[in-house]
């Protein structure tokens, strides 16, 4: 099945810095994880174009064009490798494509030029091998090979080009405000109304300030429908042949923050302790249970925030309750109390999960509210979302490397690393359990395989033929293979005449070591990666393979996935707040509960 394209644009108001950067990774990893192929154009960061604009005419008062145009050019380049880097360090498989690399050619004044030509073909190739990549917005190349400039503003011009050329699903103008107003907002004067759709000459009537008018002429002539939103947005504008739809400020007024309680302050919750702290407008830390008052969390909590007694933070006001502790209980009677209490729960505990899931979605459905589990299985990899995307075809099975540390730790040995020093360099990544055991014996695999295994075929009996880790003695390895801990998990019969649609009586599933050849795309998957390969069977019965992978463990690819519940949370709750019926976000606790019915 073709999957789906999407422009973004992050603009220099919404790129100020580095941890904007940041932000602009979760708006990506957004679609990511829901399979949706992200082209994302970026702009420079903050006021760079202007910063060595001043630079160039402190050395000269009018710089030639063609000498000036790769300078300037230098701050999208610039933004797009730091992007690049971001969305590495989040989990997010991106590649950087400069305007040769994607053939986008322009034409005219260096300074000012139009584009004229995309290698599209070349543009979804890429995408199909990496589902993300990004482009410096503002710069193309002329036919003789110089980078020239798509006039001030050009990014947005940029973004709509690509996704005229590349027939995306959707653009979206990533800008600093949440979409586009009759006038400006800034003025004093009485808030001006928010516009919901937009034609493209009510869009250009209302002056450059927001968009480029020369890309706004050139959505208009080729009939480029696009969005305009803030990060995070949930009603952006729609400029197309639209007709003009406006609504009073207030209706959109800013909704309090979602209230967050957190359980634990470990090395996860550390980093999702300082994301959300990064964004005031959509989330307030109420409390944190902490082990011991006074250990040095290194992330800057706020002490009177921390408690040592659970019962303070379930008793505080929340929203959310965001747990983040580990281990089977008492986090399980921590979340179940919490959902009782009508609180929705953000979980990347497998351990729970696994033991206790079914029991916490009925929780959860019962008060109506959501259990969000994306990073219990495979950190930044969206494993449990691909499950859910091929639900319409007909999975058979999956395997996969589901256990950063042992990864890491297996990789280390074929290095010549010493079992023992290798999990210190595990531990010392922040990739390993509290308690190591856990990875090296395979039951982390056996966790992640069992919640994974539910969301995929829903509440069946599961059947366990192996349970090892890597503890043990390891397989000698003949030249051109690799170890890995491999957990997979099938319907009982795969052959066509036992395939139906019904859930299977039966799973079986295994975790074991197993030497792979190179070429097998579980051998490739190196350090702290996981993978995993869906097996499918098409209309024809023809077997199909889907593999997904990516950062699996580690801080901040695990921050990522918890991050992204608690946006969709915090999505869901400005919808409400706007008046609008929010899309239903209970989606994992629907699929587990509907499942084990
Ligand atoms: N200890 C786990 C691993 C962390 O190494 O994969 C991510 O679940």
């Amino acid at each position: 099945m073709e999957r789906p394209v999407k422009v973004l644009k992050f603009g220099g108001s919404v790129l100020r810095d580095e941890s904007d950067l940041v932000a602009a990774a979760h708006e990506v990893y957004r679609y990511y994880r829901r399979g949706i192929r992200v082209v994302a154009v970026v702009s420079a960061l903050g006021s760079t174009t202007d910063d060595l604009m001043s630079r160039a005419r402190r050395l000269c008062v009018q710089p030639r064009p063609e000498l000036l145009a790769p300078v300037l050019a230098t701050g999208e380049t610039t933004s797009a490798n730091l992007f690049g880097i971001a969305l590495d360090g989040a989990g997010v498989p991106a590649q950087v494509l400069s305007p040769h690399q994607i053939g986008l050619r322009a034409r005219g004044p260096v300074l000012d030029a139009d584009p004229m030509d995309l290698d599209a073909a070349a543009l979804l190739r890429e995408l199909d091998r990496v589902p993300v990549a990004v482009v410096p917005g503002f710069v193309a190349q002329r036919d003789d090979g110089r980078l020239v400039l798509l006039g001030r503003g050009g990014s947005d011009l940029s973004a709509l080009f690509i996704a005229h050329h590349v027939k995306a699903d959707c653009c979206r103008l990533i800008k600093d405000v949440d979409g586009c107003y009759e006038s400006d907002p800034a003025l004093p004067g009485p808030p001006p109304r928010r516009l919901l759709s937009a034609s493209f000459d009510d869009a250009l009537a209302l002056g450059g300030a927001i968009l480029q008018p020369k890309a706004l002429r050139f959505a208009r002539d080729h009939h480029v429908a696009f969005d305009v939103a803030g990060l995070c947005g949930v009603r952006p504008t729609r400029i197309g042949r639209l007709p003009r739809i406006a609504v009073e400020a207030d209706t959109m007024a800013a909704s309090r923050p979602l209230r967050v309680g957190l359980l634990g302050l470990g090395t996860v919750a550390g980093g999702v302790y300082r994301e959300l702290c990064c964004r005031p407008d959509l989330f307030d830390v109420r409390r944190i249970l902490v082990r011991n008052l006074d250990t040095d969390r290194g992330v800057g909590a706020v002490s009177h925030l921390l408690c040592t007694d659970v019962r303070e933070v379930l008793d505080t006001p929340c929203d959310v309750v965001v747990e983040l502790a580990g281990g089977v209980q008492p986090a399980t009677e921590w979340m179940a109390s919490a959902l009782r209490r009508g609180r929705h729960v953000v979980t990347a505990n497998k351990a729970a999960l696994a033991a206790h899931g079914c029991l916490l979605a009925r929780t959860a459905q019962q008060h109506a509210c959501s259990l969000l589990f994306s990073a219990s299985v495979g950190g930044a990899v969206p494993a449990l979302e691909t499950a859910r995307r091929l639900a319409s075809e007909h999975v058979i099975g999956f395997e996969g490397v589901l256990n950063g540390t042992t990864n890491f730790v297996l990789d280390q040995i074929a290095q010549g690393t010493s079992f023992a020093e290798a999990v210190r360099r595990a531990q010392q990544a922040g990739l390993a359990e509290a308690d190591p055991r856990l990875d090296l014996d395979g039951s982390d695999v056996a966790h992640k395989l069992t919640v994974l295994a539910r969301h995929t075929f829903g509440d069946v009996p599961i059947r366990w033929q192996r349970r090892e880790g890597i503890a043990g003695k390891l397989p000698d390895v003949p030249p051109g293979h690799a170890v890995r801990l491999v957990g997979s998990c099938h319907r009982q019969c795969e052959t066509p005449m036992g395939v139906g649609q019904a859930s299977p009586a039966e799973l079986i599933a295994s975790v074991e070591v197993r030497v792979l050849p190179e070429r097998d795309a579980l051998a490739q998957v190196a350090g702290e990666q996981n993978a995993v390969r869906f097996s499918t069977l098409d209309a024809r019965l023809r077997r199909c393979e889907h593999i997904v992978a990516g950062r699996g463990a580690g801080r901040v690819p695990t921050t990522t996935a918890v991050m992204a519940d608690l946006f969709e949370l915090a999505r869901a709750h400005k919808l409400r707040a706007s008046g609008r019926s929010a899309k239903d976000t209970r989606f994992s606790a629907a699929a587990c509960s509907q499942e084990a019915s």
